[in-house]
């Protein structure tokens, strides 16, 4: 099969980080996260990551000219040869049309955009509830607990609750993403790379519908 070129889309919270482990996992593909890349930017105090750090704690965006090179530089790496999983990228028209150019001079395209869709109260409960381990793996106090408390069950380091699922961040992040993120459905649709998952159930059984919809992508190319 040709290069799996994979685009998460979603609101805050619909559950992007949590499919894109499982994914990453099946497929072994380069996962490009780009909160976790930013996250680690400004704990390790990097140029990017002094750029970041006051758009990320408002719950804005930051600037196009910032995180493109980032992820321009991952999906024409040798690692990214075979496909990629990108997890918060694009999230706006500019970072879409940034990306398309980047894959059309690799003679690429991107082969699905999977919108997984979850009701803005819900989202509140699982931002509220969520624990993050610094090296990217994600639980829920109540929807997916860690066997001990505050620890991974991955790789055993202490999970922290992100500075920006605050209440009040969570409600200016949703309408970011609105207002700049939800023009990309529309943009993928009209180019026929759409794919809509409802995020609603257990992550195990949203997960189904992902592979169900690779399964049919893959027969697709097949025929
Ligand atoms: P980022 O880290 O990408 O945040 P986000 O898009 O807001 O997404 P989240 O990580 O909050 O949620 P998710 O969809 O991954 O959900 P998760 O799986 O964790 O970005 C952070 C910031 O970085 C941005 O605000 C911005 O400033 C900056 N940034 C990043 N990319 C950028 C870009 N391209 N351009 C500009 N700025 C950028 O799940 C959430 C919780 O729910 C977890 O606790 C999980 O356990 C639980 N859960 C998941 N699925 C289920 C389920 N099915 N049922 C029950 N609980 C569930």
């Amino acid at each position: 099969m040709s290069a799996l070129n994979l685009v998460l889309l979603g609101p805050p919270g619909s559950g992007k980080g949590t499919q894109g482990e499982r994914l990453q996992e099946d497929l072994e593909l380069p996962y490009y996260a780009t909160g976790d890349i930013l996250r680690a930017a400004v704990r390790e105090e990097t140029e990017i990551g002094r750029e970041a750090k006051a758009f990320m704690d408002r719950g804005d965006l930051v600037p196009d000219e910032v995180i493109i090179g980032v992820i321009a530089e991952r999906v024409d790496s040798h690692a990214a040869e075979d496909g990629f999983i990108l997890d918060g990228f694009p999230r706006t028209v500019g970072q879409a049309e940034a990306l398309e150019q980047k894959l059309s001079e690799l003679g690429r395209r991107v082969t699905a955009a999977i919108l997984i869709s979850v009701p803005d109260e819900e989202i509140v409960r699982r931002l509220g509830g969520r624990r993050t381990c610094p090296n990217g793996h994600i639980f829920h106090v109540e929807f997916d607990p860690p066997s001990q408390e505050g620890v991974c069950d991955v790789c055993g380091a202490e999970l922290y609750v992100r500075d920006d699922d605050k209440p009040e961040v969570i409600k200016h992040r949703l309408s970011q993403y609105s207002e700049k993120t939800e023009p990309l459905v529309a943009w993928y649709e009209e180019r026929g790379t759409l794919e809509r998952i409802s995020g609603t159930g257990a992550p195990d059984a949203v997960y189904e519908d992902v592979r169900a919809l690779l399964a049919t992508l893959r027969m697709e190319e097949e025929a």
